[in-house]
């Protein structure tokens, strides 16, 4: 007999106000879907099945035993307006093929030598900050880690002018996938509305830029054997190597995708330490017995412990990935429950990762909890900010170093607290962005 156990959910007519609440206020609805419904609940959304699923083991099931029954979820394919057919959009034989291309880039020793790019770009950036004057760090994170995306993976030296247009055609583009989050996805994109005018006048911007740096590279010569070459140089069976809007859909995906991520992690993080003085001092005290000279080095990261478990404990009370949706293409059963063809899953870090179940006093920052045995008696996917399975983020060691070297490199020189009069909102969009940035003041050591 096939399984037909269902999740629970409302019943009857129950269809509108759960979209509504979710489209307008997503982690309010999955905070109370979970508190109402418990680990799994299931929802019609218009004519679509949607599951919530916020339990270690079926994320596992998802995202590793059985991932090979699902897709995408339909919002992120949503996202390929912008990032076109690149890895975190593409699907099956093709993505496989793209990630094999893209993995030496991300390899230990690879990564090892970003860093110094890293360290010598938030050098350049500290010079500019003077002693007790106000900044809007996610800004200036978001400044630093695209200049060091675009170095490190694409030997592009960016100039300001290039990231200034970079960071409006960004957010022209993301306002406008919210607008559509809110609308269901349900009209077109090519119907001549100011807000897809704008968006599609930010993506042609973006592609200029883009089509510049492949084309220098293209003409030129690199220094050093850096994604870019390496995606220039690849060739399929045929001999034949990738056209240029696909070079250009990998270029806008790894470019977005690994420099917004930091840059929201490094805000919040510095947001927490400045309401953690605690946490602020041991970090200083870290600092200053590791890296007396204020820049460190990827020598200097097993000795960061408690700068690499503020980066941890950072990611899991503001994971800028704050939930992940897939689609499945065929019926299945997950942890007993009978999933239909075409149902979305959603799966929240922001839920499972605030759980008392997994982490005592979960809305507490405690960086010192992943200082001991934590991580190896936490189940699977209790903690999850770069997912996992095959699609696991191909940058997870690069962030993790980054956020860490930046962090260290930063907070050696310069202290930082809240500015007056703000209130930090959360903006749950692509990711969990403080709405209005956060205003900080900065004080030399
Ligand atoms: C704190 C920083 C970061 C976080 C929290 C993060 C999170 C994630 C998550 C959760 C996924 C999986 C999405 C899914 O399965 O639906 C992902 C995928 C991905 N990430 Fe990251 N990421 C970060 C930094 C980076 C960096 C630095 C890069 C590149 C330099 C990067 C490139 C990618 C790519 C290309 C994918 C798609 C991989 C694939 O499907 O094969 N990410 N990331």
């Amino acid at each position: 007999m096939p399984n037909t156990t269902l999740p629970p959910g409302p019943k009857g007519l129950a269809l509108v106000r759960p979209l509504y609440h979710f489209t307008h206020q997503p982690l309010d609805f999955i905070v109370s879907t979970q508190r109402k419904y418990g680990d799994t609940a299931r929802f019609r959304f218009l004519k679509f099945p949607v599951y919530f699923f916020n339990r270690p083991s079926l994320i596992e099931e998802i995202l590793i035993t059985q991932s090979g029954k699902f897709i995408k979820s339909a919002d992120l394919r949503e996202g390929s307006r912008v990032l076109g057919n690149g890895l975190l959009t593409s699907e099956g034989e093709f993505w496989r093929r793209q990630r094999k291309l893209a993995q030496p880039a991300f390899h230990r020793e690879r990564v090892k030598a970003y860093a110094p790019v890293m360290t010598s770009y938030a050098e350049q950036m500290l010079e500019t900050w003077s002693d007790g004057e106000p900044r809007e760090v996610r800004a200036e994170m978001m400044q630093l880690t695209l200049k060091i995306a675009a170095r490190t993976l694409f030997g592009a030296d960016l100039e300001a002018d290039t990231v200034r247009i970079i960071g409006e055609s960004l957010a022209a583009a993301i306002q406008q996938f919210d607008a559509r989050v809110k609308t269901g996805f349900l009209l077109p994109t090519s119907w001549p509305t100011p807000g897809n005018i704008r968006s599609r006048r930010a993506v042609d911007r973006l592609d200029e830029i883009l089509y510049r740096i492949i084309d220098q590279r293209r003409n030129g010569h690199a220094e050093t054997e850096d994604l870019l070459s390496m995606l220039l140089s690849a060739r399929d069976e045929s001999g034949a190597g990738m056209d240029s809007k696909q070079l250009r859909d990998e270029v806008m995906t790894l470019l977005l995708a690994g420099h917004e991520t930091t840059a929201t992690t490094l805000a919040w993080t510095f947001y927490l330490l400045a309401q953690n003085s605690r946490a602020e001092s041991e970090l200083f005290a870290e600092l200053r017995a590791v890296i007396p000279s204020g820049v460190p080095t990827h020598e200097d990261l097993p000795k960061l412990r408690i700068t690499e478990a503020i980066v941890r404990e950072s990611l899991r009370l503001y994971p800028p990935a704050w939930a992940m949706g897939r689609q499945a293409i065929e019926d299945c059963t997950i942890g007993g429950y009978h999933v239909p063809r075409n149902t979305t899953i959603y799966m929240s870090h922001w839920v499972v990762q605030r759980d008392a179940r997994y982490f005592d006093e979960p809305e507490q920052f405690r960086p010192e909890r992943w200082m001991d045995s934590l991580q190896k008696t936490l189940p699977r996917f209790a903690y999850f900010p770069f997912g996992g399975g095959p699609r696991v983020c191909i940058g997870a060691s690069f962030a993790m170093m980054e956020a860490t070297l930046l962090l260290a490199a930063i907070a050696s020189r310069f202290r930082l607290t809240l500015a007056p009069d703000q209130t930090i909102e959360l903006w749950p969009s692509i990711t969990l962005r403080p709405r209005n940035g956060i205003r900080m003041l900065v004080s030399k050591r």
